[in-house]
């Protein structure tokens, strides 16, 4: 495994998926991956590495526009390296069974194009008070919203990428 090279690649609408990729990179070059973290916006190539940890922000309850086309044009790369696939949502993020079920559906179309050997759904920024009325913010916990403010799980980032075999 040491000397394995590892992209993780990103995408971020608002910036939070940034720590959350820098984290899990950090986590796998302790491990003795060789990584790079890159924007997938930056079009790193598939082919300059020996497996890919590729994450996104949820919108509208997808991958964003630029990852999910990353993912697109390298699933010939990416159909002969290990994958694991990560989002950065704020809604759905309870253990119930609908909740589990939606926050699953993020990951269906990238399921479409690989077969990730490991998947991580992390909590990002929900809305707060300084930034959204409160009807808007009941609107968001009636809809599944479950981050409030910075709600990133630094602990369980990393514990995912401790555990992850690529
Ligand atoms: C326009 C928009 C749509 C969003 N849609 C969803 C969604 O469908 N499901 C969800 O769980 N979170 C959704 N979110 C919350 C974001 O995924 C969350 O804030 C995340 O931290 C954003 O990461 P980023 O800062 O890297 O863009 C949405 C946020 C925005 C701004």
């Amino acid at each position: 495994m040491v000397g394995k090279r590892v992209l993780v690649g990103y995408a971020t609408g608002t910036g939070y998926t940034t720590g959350v990729a820098e984290a899990v990179g950090k986590t796998l070059a302790e491990r003795g991956y060789e990584v790079d973290v890159r924007r997938l916006d930056a079009n790193p190539s598939a082919t300059d590495y020996d497996a890919c940890v590729i994450g996104s922000a949820v919108n509208g309850g997808r991958w964003l526009p630029e990852a999910m086309s990353w993912l697109e044009s390298s699933a010939g790369a990416l159909g002969a390296r290990p994958v694991a696939a990560f989002c950065v949502h704020s809604m759905n993020g309870g253990n119930d069974a609908k909740q589990t079920r939606k926050r699953l559906a993020y990951l269906d179309r990238v399921r479409a194009v690989v077969t990730p050997v490991g998947e991580g759904f992390f909590l990002g920024k929900g809305p707060t008070a300084e930034d959204t009325s409160g009807f808007a913010r009941w609107a968001f916990k009636a809809f599944g919203g479950t981050a409030e403010g910075d709600a990133r799980d630094w602990d369980a980032i990393r514990a995912w990428a401790a555990g992850l075999e690529l």
